[in-house]
C-alpha cells in the first residue's frame, strides 16, 4: 500500500517537473524578443539586410541618432514612422542624384521619409493628406499623401515618386519601419516648379530609331526652354512695374 502511494507520488512529481521545464523552455524565448529600452531604427535596418544606403546616410546626416534619441526620450508622444528605401531603390536613382544635394538637402530627403507619427498598416488606411513629414523647408512642411489601394496595401506619394507599401520591417509603438522600393524624391527637392516645355517638341517624329536616339537629347533641351520662359516672366513683370511706374 504505502509503496503504491510512493509510486504514484514519484509519477506525479515527474509530471509536474517535465511540465514546469516544458512551460519554462516556451516562456525563454520572450524576454530576448521584447528588447529593454528604447527602439533602435539603426538595428531595425540593420537586420532588414537591404538598407546599407539609407543606413549610411542616416548616419551622415545624423538623422539617426537624432531619431534614436527622440525615441528614448519619448520626444514625440505619437511615435514615428519611417520609410526605408531598399539598396534597390537607390541604385536605380539617375547616377548622381545623391551627389547633386547639399548636406541640408540630404537631410531633408532623410527627414522625409520619417513621420512625426506612428503608423500601423491599418491606421494608414485612415491617415488624412497630406501627411507631414519631419522635413521641412521655406514652405513649411514636406509632406506625403498616403491612399490606400484595393488590396489594403497603401500607396505613398511625395508629387514626384509613388510607391506601394506592403511590407512592415517592425511595427511596434512607437516606431514602425515599413521597406519601399523607390526612393520617395521630396517634391520640394525634386518636383517641376517651372512650366512645361511647349508640348510641340514632344510631337513624335517619323523614323523609330533616330527618334529614340533624339529623345534623351530633346528631354535635356526642355531646361533651358522653361529657364528662358522663367526669365521672359520675370521681364514681363519687370516691364508692367516700369509702366504702373510711369502712370504713378
Ligand atoms: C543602435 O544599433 C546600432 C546597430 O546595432 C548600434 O551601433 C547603436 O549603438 C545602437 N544605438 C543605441 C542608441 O542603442
Ligand atoms: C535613454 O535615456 C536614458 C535617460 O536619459 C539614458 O540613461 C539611456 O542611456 C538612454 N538609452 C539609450 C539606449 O540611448
Ligand atoms: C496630395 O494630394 C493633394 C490633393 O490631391 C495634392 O494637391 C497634393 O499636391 C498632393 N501632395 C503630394 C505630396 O503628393
Ligand atoms: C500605387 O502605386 C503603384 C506604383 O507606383 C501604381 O502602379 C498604382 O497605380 C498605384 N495605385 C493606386 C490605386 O494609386
Amino acid at each position: 500500500m504505502a509503496r503504491r502511494v510512493g509510486g504514484v507520488v514519484a509519477v506525479t512529481v515527474a509530471a509536474f517537473l517535465a511540465m514546469a521545464a516544458a512551460a519554462a523552455m516556451a516562456q525563454a524565448p520572450s524576454p530576448a524578443a521584447t528588447p529593454s529600452g528604447p527602439p533602435n531604427v539603426t538595428a531595425i535596418l540593420e537586420k532588414g539586410g537591404q538598407y546599407t544606403t539609407f543606413i549610411r546616410l542616416m548616419k551622415e546626416t545624423q538623422q539617426d541618432t537624432q531619431l534614436n534619441s527622440q525615441l528614448n526620450n519619448s520626444f514625440n508622444g505619437n511615435g514615428y514612422t519611417v520609410f526605408a528605401p531598399t539598396d534597390n531603390a537607390f541604385n536605380n536613382l539617375k547616377p548622381g542624384t545623391l551627389n547633386s544635394l547639399t548636406q541640408q538637402q540630404q537631410v531633408a530627403l532623410v527627414q522625409g521619409h520619417v513621420l512625426p507619427q506612428f503608423y500601423t498598416m491599418d491606421s494608414f488606411q485612415t491617415a488624412s493628406n497630406p501627411v507631414r513629414t519631419q522635413a521641412s523647408g521655406t514652405d513649411g512642411p514636406y509632406t506625403l499623401n498616403i491612399t490606400a489601394t484595393t488590396n489594403s496595401n497603401v500607396n505613398v506619394s511625395s508629387g514626384v515618386v509613388e510607391v506601394t507599401v506592403t511590407n512592415a520591417l517592425s511595427a511596434v509603438k512607437p516606431l514602425a519601419v515599413y521597406s519601399v522600393d523607390k526612393v520617395l524624391l521630396p517634391f520640394e527637392l525634386f518636383g517641376v516648379k517651372t512650366a512645361p516645355a511647349p508640348t510641340s517638341q514632344t510631337k513624335p517624329k517619323k523614323g523609330g530609331a533616330s527618334e529614340a536616339a533624339a529623345g534623351p537629347a530633346g528631354s535635356e533641351g526642355a531646361e533651358p526652354t522653361g529657364a528662358a520662359s522663367a526669365r521672359a516672366v520675370g521681364w514681363g513683370v519687370a516691364g508692367l512695374a516700369a509702366v504702373l511706374g510711369c502712370l504713378l
